[in-house]
């Protein structure tokens, strides 16, 4: 594996590379990977002559300082990961490689309505950042296909949305299927920063949102969410949002539409750790 950490370097490559008509695949990430990562990578391997991750933490994408302290770092055990799955090629850059001009020189894109829901609505700015090194990752790295986690599929939204603020339309958004832990809690860098009785509990999440996809066509929304609520204030978490929504456009749905593809999605804080996670109906 080639580990770049200089813009100019990656982009001198990436330029050779086009020029013999090589698929790119690209998995960015902001490290502390695991194995919902590597089968991003693995799905890329297979489907593009070669593959590009990047590990950038974005200071700009945090709106809570001390989210971004904590976040967890380990590179030297990323790359072990990358190296045995067999990633062509590593992009590590510093924040002054991605931001040379500092804040001045930082691109902003409006994202609308999908920055003033669910996650945009608790993390004002977020989606902004995370349009800002996407955007600017992107234009480096010059993918042919993008694969993203579902688990965050806001962030899908954006970026899909993203492209078509930058009239880029020769880049394939791929949505990949959350992988799980046994007790089905969505796999996440902030899962290393739960404690063991709080692990032990965190697959709540998951029980929900099996319950709301199990019980749609018996019961109101409105029940099911209280249901929700009330298991995971029980198991000691904080809930933060239980919203329903058109899959397609993130339009907020009062109750269930058959006719409608559906997504549910689940924010909840167990302690000072903050999960999401979703289902499609
Ligand atoms: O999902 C992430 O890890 C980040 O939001 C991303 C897409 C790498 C941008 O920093």
């Amino acid at each position: 594996m080639i580990i770049f950490k200089k813009v100019d370097d990656i982009k001198n490559y990436i330029s050779e590379v086009h020029k013999s008509s090589t698929n790119i695949g690209f998995v960015p990430t902001m490290g502390a990977l695991h194995i919902g990562h590597i089968s991003l990578i693995n799905k890329a391997k297979k489907e593009n002559d070669i593959v590009v991750c990047s590990i950038f933490l974005n200071p700009t994408q945090f709106n809570d300082k001390n989210d971004f302290e904590k976040y967890p770092i380990s590179t030297p055990a990323d790359i072990d990961l990358l190296i045995k799955a067999n990633c062509d090629i590593l992009f590590l850059p510093s924040v002054e490689e991605i931001y040379p001009d500092g804040e001045a020189g930082i691109k902003s894109y409006d994202f609308g309505y999908l920055d003033t829901i669910l996650e945009g609505a608790g993390r004002p700015g977020h989606f902004k950042g995370v349009g800002q090194v996407v955007g600017r990752l992107l234009d480096i790295v010059q993918p042919d296909s993008l694969y993203l986690g579902q688990k965050d599929y806001q962030q899908c939204m954006v970026i899909k949305q993203l492209l078509v603020l930058l009239k880029i339309n020769n880049i394939k958004v791929h949505i990949c299927t959350t992988y799980r832990e046994d007790d089905g809690l969505a796999m996440s860098s902030r899962n290393r920063r739960l404690t063991e009785s709080q692990r032990s509990v965190a697959g709540v999440i998951y029980q929900c949102l099996v319950s709301i996809k199990t019980k749609q066509n018996t019961d109101s929304f409105a029940t099911v969410k209280m249901q929700c609520e009330e298991l995971l204030t029980e198991k000691g978490l904080l809930p933060e949002y239980i919203q329903l929504a058109d899959a397609e456009t993130l339009r907020i749905l009062n109750d269930f539409e058959p006719a409608t593809n559906m997504i549910v999605f689940i924010a909840a804080k167990i302690g000072a750790i903050r999960l999401i996670d979703n289902m499609l109906l």
